[in-house]
């Protein structure tokens, strides 16, 4: 598929798997020229001059750092923005709003509450627009986590995920992921909590292997990499949270649920975790977990994506030496 216009980066499944494996590529080769340098760290700033704004509407500790250090590690600059403190927060458009930040800076990243308000910023911007979390989705989440699958264990393509827990955000990305890189991806969820149909569908109709239950141990039996998410996002009502734990508790990725995947299976969640709650302390803190290693990945698949986004014609290039 051809992109016209700018290379916004709002969902997995806009970009064609070519793409998106060039990403994971060129963020790859990105974090081995950083690991093995000690003085200058960065010789080569690819994106000097270029500036990021970041969006903010919801609390984030990965995202933020890992974009603001990523932009500046490239020679970039960022600037974070809270629409409270905005004119947004008084009413200016977001379309307004998009005009205005194309002036200024080469890129935005969003994160908001709302997914039609990343569209909206998308439509009226004529510089990229990244997802950095909807209600619907968080892309940028699965690519950090795919980088760190092959870091671990090789090619993530015909291999088989586990979810399980609730029907988020995170997973929608991870549905999009496996059918643009190929691994298989059994979910469990709640009946009330599964992902829309809408995204289900999608991923049949492009030949993905997507399979969905309610059964835990059914969707980690055999499967290579388990994932989980908090059972209350940032987007779900605090009013729900009882009844959140009470359904999504047979769904606790725990020792037991954990020896039903394979022997050498991987534990992932993107944080924040709540121990306890979706995730025991021994598997997050056992030697399978690595959640700490795909923390880290956000920012080197970031860099990836930051090459894709503002790089121009030699993004390819930013991985090499
Ligand atoms: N995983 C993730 O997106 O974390 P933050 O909410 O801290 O950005
Ligand atoms: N599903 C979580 C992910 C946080 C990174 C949320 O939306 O709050």
């Amino acid at each position: 598929t051809k992109q016209t216009g700018p290379r916004h980066f709002l969902d997995l499944k806009d970009l064609d798997a070519t793409t998106l494996r060039q990403i994971l590529d060129v963020a790859a080769g990105m974090k081995q020229m950083q690991k093995g340098r000690r003085f200058p760290l960065h010789p080569r700033v690819p994106l000097a001059g270029r500036a990021l704004g970041i969006i903010l509407s919801k609390p984030s500790t990965r995202t933020r750092v890992s974009f603001e250090v990523g932009i500046r590690q490239l020679g970039g600059d960022a600037v974070i923005l809270t629409p409270a403190d905005m004119q947004i927060g008084r009413g200016e458009t977001i379309t307004d709003t998009a005009r205005v930040l194309s002036r200024f800076v080469d890129a935005l990243v969003l994160r908001t509450g709302r997914t039609e308000n990343l569209h909206e910023l998308a439509r009226a911007a004529s510089v990229p627009v990244i997802n950095g979390l909807t209600p619907a989705s968080h892309p940028v989440q699965i690519l950090a986590d795919i980088l760190t699958y092959e870091e671990h264990r090789g090619p993530v393509k015909g291999r088989t995920f586990a979810w399980t827990g609730d029907g988020n955000n995170v997973l929608v990305s991870l549905i999009e992921g496996a059918v643009r890189f190929g691994f298989k991806l059994r979910a469990a969820t709640p009946a009330d909590m599964a992902p829309p149909q809408d995204v289900l569908d999608w991923a049949k109709k492009e030949g993905g292997d997507v399979v969905l239950t309610t059964d835990p141990r059914a969707a980690v039996d055999g499967a290579n990499c388990v994932v989980t998410d908090t059972w209350l996002s940032m987007s779900d009502s605090e009013e729900e949270s009882a009844m959140r734990l009470a359904k999504l508790s047979p769904y606790r990725v725990d020792a037991a649920l954990m020896a039903q995947a394979a022997p050498d299976a991987l534990f992932m969640h993107c944080l924040p975790a709540h121990i306890g709650e979706e995730v025991t302390e021994d598997v997050f803190e056992g030697p399978q977990s690595v959640v700490f290693d795909e923390a880290e990945n956000r920012l080197h698949a970031q860099k990836g994506l930051l090459a894709w986004t503002m790089g121009g014609e030699n993004w390819l290039s930013f991985g090499k030496e």
